[in-house]
């Protein structure tokens, strides 16, 4: 298989994230295995939006997060339900966006070059699955624009993926 990932030079914001679920069907479509779904979403965001250092997601495993597939440097690996972003929006099951992550006092650092960060929590049916974490070296870098348009493609990878 060949996937061509598409130029998104010159595209607004709500451009892109339309772009992006027509590439996320059709990168994921004819499989449903979670850890490959999981791993070709976190690149294909990773090198389709702008400016960021981190993509990936956290798992629920035993009522705390265990790092998943990401693209980016090394990161922790456990996170309580309820700790740092991505903690506090599964627990609370909500999008979160901190546009200054020193300034989020849970905050945990992972790599020291993010600034701003946007975690959407994943849920099928009622179960909570994990979250989904994006990062970024520039301060405010996240909308609500990314919120809806992440929270899409969520929809798509979580329609499109066996969780057992
Ligand atoms: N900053 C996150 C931890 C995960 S890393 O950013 C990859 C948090 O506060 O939950």
């Amino acid at each position: 298989m060949t996937f061509q990932l598409t130029s998104q030079i010159s595209a607004t914001k709500s451009e892109l994230y339309s772009n992006l679920s027509v590439q996320l069907r059709a990168l994921l479509e004819g499989e449903r295995d979670a850890i490959a779904n999981m791993a070709n979403m976190a690149s294909l965001l990773f090198y389709s939006l702008p400016d960021l250092n981190w993509v990936g997601f956290y798992l629920l495993k035993n009522n705390e997060l265990v790092l998943g597939p990401f693209q980016g440097k090394p990161a922790c690996v456990r996170i309580g339900l309820g700790s740092g972003v991505c903690g506090t929006a599964a627990k609370r099951r909500e999008t979160i966006m901190v546009d200054n992550v020193h300034d989020f006092p849970d905050h945990i650092a992972c790599d020291s070059a993010s600034n701003s960060e946007i975690v959407a929590p994943i849920v099928a049916g009622e179960q909570l699955i994990g979250v989904l974490d994006l990062d970024s070296p520039s301060l405010s870098r996240f909308d609500e624009e990314d919120a809806a348009g992440l929270n899409e493609l969520v929809e798509i990878f979580v329609k499109a993926t066996d969780f057992v």
